[in-house]
């Protein structure tokens, strides 16, 4: 990889295959997507120009579509398009995909979101996140839920929500799966609870696992979380973070060590680079 400077990222789109400014990009106002939040999307983190972990996203996809009993799509075309989509970015950027229930494709580019590190959080009650739902697991375009939970939260003066089922298991963030550390091995909320199976987690799981981590997936009480020795947040367009306060209650200690192992790892398997350390690692609770 050259360590040439990237190139600014231009903003573009691609709606049904044909490539235009992303400002540009058009669906009909009848269009389902736009009247009833019908369709399913993902979003890909582009890392130096490039989708990590293409084919998962994509696959996950296919399966949020059939589970929304939503005709399939071709993903070897979609795979297509975001090549074409991505010719000549060299930049970090952020990719959705959005299949509309009416079968219309849309890949949008952007600059990655601008936002602060997520430090903390409040803890929100979730009910309609559960196994019997008919879109459990589905990356709906219905989001309404969640982004009321963010505001909510935004509004008490947290950075997000982290949600919860109403007898206290924990669940995930409303745009960000969440583990946590006890005695050095990694806990989980298990995905049978309805939750978005994450793909930076399924890296997070893989890349600890490598280091000799043990992973442990099950339904646990927020209090199990609240007193782990690190709480740890991610997606595909965020760094791992470390939290700091969940509602009221620090969590976590002053150092995180599991999120300065994982994170670099977990950036550089993002950006096919070589792992870099923190210059002093363990050195604070910033690097976000
Ligand atoms: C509700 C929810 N959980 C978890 C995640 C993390 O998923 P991923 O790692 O695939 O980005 C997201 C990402 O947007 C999400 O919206």
């Amino acid at each position: 990889m050259s360590d040439a400077e990237p190139a600014p990222l231009v903003p573009a789109a691609m709606v049904e295959g044909v490539r235009t400014a992303l400002a540009d990009a058009r669906l009909p106002v009848t269009d389902p997507a736009v009247v009833r939040g019908d369709g399913v999307f993902e979003t890909v983190g582009v890392w130096a120009g490039r989708p990590f972990a293409l084919a998962d996203h994509l696959e996950r996809l296919a399966g949020s579509l059939a589970a929304a009993h939503l005709p399939a799509v071709d993903t070897g075309l979609l795979a297509g398009e975001v090549e074409a989509l991505l010719d000549g970015t060299t930049a970090d950027a952020h990719l959705r995909i959005i299949v509309s229930a009416s079968g219309r494709r849309l890949l949008l580019l952007d600059h990655p979101p601008r936002r602060p590190p997520l430090r903390r959080v409040i803890l929100v009650p979730a009910p309609w996140i559960a196994p019997d739902s008919p879109i459990a697991g589905v990356k709906s375009l219905s989001y309404q839920p969640n982004m009321v939970a963010l505001r909510a939260a935004q509004e008490a003066g947290a950075d997000d929500a982290l949600l919860h089922t109403a007898d206290g298991i924990v669940l995930e963030g409303t745009t960000f799966g969440v583990c946590w550390v006890v005695d050095g091995r990694i806990e989980a909320p298990t995905l049978a609870l309805g939750i978005l199976d994450s793909i930076s987690r399924r890296t997070l799981v893989a890349l600890a696992g490598e280091q000799g981590m043990e992973i442990t997936e099950g339904r646990f009480a927020v209090g199990r979380l609240l007193a782990a020795d690190e709480v740890l947040a991610v997606s595909s367009l965020r760094p791992l973070a470390a939290l700091e306060r969940v509602g009221d209650r620090a969590v976590g200690g002053p150092v995180s060590p599991v999120r300065d192992l994982l994170g670099p790892a977990l950036e550089a398997a993002r950006r096919g680079t070589a792992v870099r350390r923190p210059e002093v690692a363990g050195s604070g609770r910033d690097q976000q």
